[in-house]
């Protein structure tokens, strides 16, 4: 039988994408060897963006190498997110730069920027058989004191990396339950128009 995360699609798509989803259950006795997650900020350095500023950054923190950073990024997420995101051994706190490096002028392309940087890293993980859950649950003030993030960016997702767990592990039912339930999306006559806005393509 398909793994109801198997996005059922209406046209054939690549596997990667239709494989990737956001588990909650992490295994945290099994770390990623450090080469893994190197190959992740490898993929999100190839993400193309407006001026090729590449106004993303990521802070790694792995709790086996420097358990009290990551404990501090934990501690920033909201009581629902810190019940699973406890088990991932590893934790990224994005952040974007909103103003551009040689004149300073905003960047309003910054956040879709980073958000493709973001994609990129998500799809690496897949292919390398990564479990991996984006966060925007966090307390953005306590995470910039907590890592003295400069004022020209700003905290963008937690994401919890790691590999997959045992869902019968996550200490919220609701968490449980959503581990198996097929993925939902508007079909794509919703958000494709043709010709004319709001209309659906043929
Ligand atoms: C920007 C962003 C923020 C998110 N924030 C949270 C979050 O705080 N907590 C959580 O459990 N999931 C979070 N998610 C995961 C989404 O709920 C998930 O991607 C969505 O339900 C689609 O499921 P799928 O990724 O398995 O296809 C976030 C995802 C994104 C892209």
């Amino acid at each position: 039988m398909t793994h109801p995360k198997v996005a059922a699609t209406d046209h054939s798509i690549h596997e990667l994408i239709q494989h990737r989803w956001s588990p909650r259950a992490f295994d945290a006795s099994r770390p990623v060897p450090r080469a893994e997650l190197l190959r992740l900020f490898e993929a999100a350095r190839w993400a193309p963006s407006s001026r090729n500023e590449q106004p993303w950054r990521f802070l790694l923190l792995e709790r086996d190498a420097m358990p009290e950073a990551w404990r501090a990024l934990l501690e920033s997420l909201t009581t629902s997110n810190q019940s699973w995101a406890a088990a991932a051994p590893v934790l990224v706190l994005s952040a974007v730069r909103t103003s551009f490096e040689d004149t300073g002028t905003a960047n309003h392309m910054a956040w879709y920027d980073a958000g493709q940087a973001v994609a990129f890293l998500t799809i690496q993980a897949t292919s390398q058989g990564l479990a991996i859950r984006q966060m925007e649950g966090f307390d953005r003030a306590r995470a910039r004191a907590a890592f003295s993030i400069p004022a020209e960016f700003e905290p963008a997702v937690a994401i919890a990396i790691g590999y997959a767990g045992d869902p019968e592990a996550l200490s919220h039912e609701k968490h449980k339950t959503a581990e198996t339930q097929p993925r939902k999306r508007r079909p794509v006559g919703d958000f494709v128009y043709e010709g004319a806005w709001g209309r659906s393509p043929r």
